[in-house]
């Protein structure tokens, strides 16, 4: 009899445009499991009949826009990445029982660190205060970054800093997105995050921040992967920065799924390899 075959997927709506397949795919490949990833198109509606069927066919799944908050209520218990920030990007079933978690967070700090050494203590500058931003910023103030948050909608980041300051007592500071003030926040900074969709294809020249707003001792990261030269990252290379492009954050929060799913060590390599791959095919 042949080994059993284990199940993942991605449940979000549109899933379409998604690499997690390929990267998940590849990994898989490598280490010759027998696994397979297959991104699940959720229609509004269906979210609790797809998350009842993954009890009984699948190990775990990743969860994308819109469902990364309804889907909690439908778990049977999250770990703290996930109850912290009240997302879940990963679920993992433990013989019937669905865990959430959140990797988003955690998967850029690795990112972060693997590209630009450590972060804590870091002076930063977050454009957004989504869903992606929150993750984002309640790693940083773990890690002991002093953030500043930037976003178009200013009543939207002040509800990011009162969650904040109800679940960890810590404080950020909040600015629009006008130039002089993002400029001024730019020149006492070491970093700067885009957690927002602006850039994104099919907007590729658009940004928040231009070459003149940054110096060489701010590093950037863009968390937009489409394209992955975004507009953003071109502006910090002509000011100098170094920079650290949308689809390192995408496979290390890859890889930690990865590993709670299947307690291996994530095959980084490969897992880059064919997140690059399939974004260039994309664009
Ligand atoms: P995600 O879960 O991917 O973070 P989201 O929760 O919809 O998605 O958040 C999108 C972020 O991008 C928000 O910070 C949003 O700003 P608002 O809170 O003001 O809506 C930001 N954003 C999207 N389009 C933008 C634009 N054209 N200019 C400035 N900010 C934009």
């Amino acid at each position: 009899m042949s080994r059993p075959f284990s199940l993942y997927m991605l449940v979000g709506n549109p899933v379409s445009g998604s690499l997690s397949p390929a990267i998940h795919n590849a990994a898989f490949r490598a280490l010759r499991m027998r696994a397979l990833y297959v991104a699940v198109e959720t229609p509004q509606g269906y979210l609790s009949q797809v998350v009842s069927a993954s009890r009984f066919w699948t190990k775990g799944f990743n969860v994308t826009i819109p469902y990364k908050v309804d889907v909690m209520s439908l778990l049977d218990r999250l770990d703290r990445s996930a109850s912290l920030v009240e997302a879940v990007n990963t679920v993992v079933n433990r013989k019937g029982v669905l865990v959430g978690y959140n990797t988003d967070g955690e998967g850029a700090m690795r990112a972060l660190e693997k590209n630009l050494g450590p972060i804590s203590g870091m002076r930063v500058v977050v454009l957004g205060a989504g869903g992606a931003a929150r993750a984002i910023v309640f790693s940083l103030v773990q890690k002991g970054c002093q953030v500043v948050v930037a976003n178009r909608t200013v009543s939207r980041a002040e509800a990011l800093a009162a969650i904040l300051r109800k679940k960890l007592g810590a404080e950020i500071r909040i600015i629009g997105l006008r130039k002089r003030e993002l400029k001024k926040a730019l020149s006492g900074s070491d970093l700067l995050i885009n957690a927002t969709s602006v850039g994104m294809l099919p907007h590729p020249e658009d940004t928040l921040v231009t070459a003149d707003m940054l110096s060489p001792e701010v590093s950037v990261m863009d968390i937009v992967y489409k394209p992955l030269r975004t507009r953003l990252l071109r502006e910090a290379e002509k000011a100098g920065c170094r920079t650290v492009d949308g689809l390192q954050m995408l496979v290390y929060q890859a890889a930690l799924s990865f590993k709670l799913w299947t307690r291996r060590d994530p095959p980084l390599h490969t897992m880059m390899r064919a997140a690059k791959r399939a974004a260039e095919g994309r664009e």
